[in-house]
């Protein structure tokens, strides 16, 4: 649904996008990710056609963004960082307005429609300039909508929000995934992409790597388990490293943690020969870490 060969974007002498090439796959969920700066927006930007590429190319839902625009911009949805919004306007006026310039089958029905599902139904009537900034997020996201776009562009969905308006959001999110939408979240929350996404790209300036959250883990990590045992002896130790399987060992505390590429065909021999060398096994835990630290890792291990 999106291609981008070599795709980049310069202001100036400032290369915001370098030569990106990323594909994302019909009904995926995408989290881009990326420190301040990184080129997130504009990348979001060029692939909705309303900047355009300073070199490379980019197709979404098969059309070019350069070439065919117009095809393009039907066909995504976006919500920018800042949603602009007529202030004086109502609610349902905004939308009724941006349904109108798309062609919108049944503007007043999609409306409604959207405005119950995002929780202003009974706000419609009041000037969005009212609104508090949840309430304006959640609007953006209706209008992102109205036009039942394919593809949608999500620009930080769920920053200015409270948790539970978050939650709400979130959950939209993944009904949206489960419509088929294909769809490309930029956040900077991490549980989040870690929840909702089926693959994650992280991105400072270039590409630096695109794979699911689970293979980055395991990738930066390895896997790992830990055995927690009431007290660490070094006959403990010992008789583990006599089994000479492949498998790295470290103790932290009364804790032995084990690092292995099948840690499952390895744990159950590991927890024998404690046991059989007088250990007492109190736990036996895989370790995940979270996406937070694999992206600090990656991104150099500054925060
Ligand atoms: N219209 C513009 N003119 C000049 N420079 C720009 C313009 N738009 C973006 N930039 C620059 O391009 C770089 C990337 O900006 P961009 O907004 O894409 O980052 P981002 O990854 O979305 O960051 P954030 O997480 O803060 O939203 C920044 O250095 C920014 O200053
Ligand atoms: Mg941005």
């Amino acid at each position: 649904m999106i291609e981008t060969r070599r795709l980049t974007r310069r202001f100036g002498e400032l290369l915001a996008v370098d030569r990106l090439d990323l594909d994302v796959a019909r009904g995926e969920c995408l989290g881009f990710l990326g420190p301040n700066g990184a080129g997130k927006t504009t990348t979001v930007r060029m692939l909705c056609a309303l900047i355009a590429p300073s070199e490379g190319s980019a197709r979404v839902a098969g059309h070019d963004v350069v070439r065919e625009a117009d095809q393009v911009r039907r066909k995504v949805g976006i919500l920018t960082e800042t949603p602009g919004l007529y202030d004086r306007l109502s609610a349902r006026r905004n939308l009724e307005l941006f349904g109108e310039l798309y062609g919108v089958d049944d503007v007043a029905g999609q409306v409604r429609r959207y405005l119950a599902l995002l929780g202003l139904w009974e706000r419609r009537d009041d000037p969005a300039g009212t609104f508090s900034k949840g309430m304006r997020q959640k609007l953006a996201i209706c209008r992102a909508l109205l036009h039942e776009p394919p593809i949608l562009f999500l620009d930080e969905p769920t920053s200015a929000l409270d948790p539970e308006a978050a939650r709400l959001v979130r959950d939209f999110v993944g009904e949206l995934k489960s419509q088929g939408r294909t769809i490309f979240l930029c956040t900077h929350n991490l549980e989040e992409a870690d929840q909702l996404c089926d693959r994650v790209a992280l991105f400072r300036n270039r590409l630096l790597v695109v794979d699911t959250a689970a293979s980055l883990r395991h990738q930066t990590y390895g896997r790992q388990v830990e055995v927690r045992l009431r007290e660490l002896r070094p006959e403990h130790d010992a008789a583990v490293r006599a089994l000479g399987l492949p498998v790295e060992l470290a103790a932290v505390g009364a804790t032995l943690r084990l690092r292995a590429d099948d840690p499952d065909a390895i744990t159950p021999a590991v927890v024998r020969a404690l046991v059989l060398a007088g250990a007492e096994v109190q736990a036996v835990t895989p370790i995940e870490h979270s996406l937070e630290r694999v992206y600090l890792e990656i991104m150099g291990g500054q925060p």
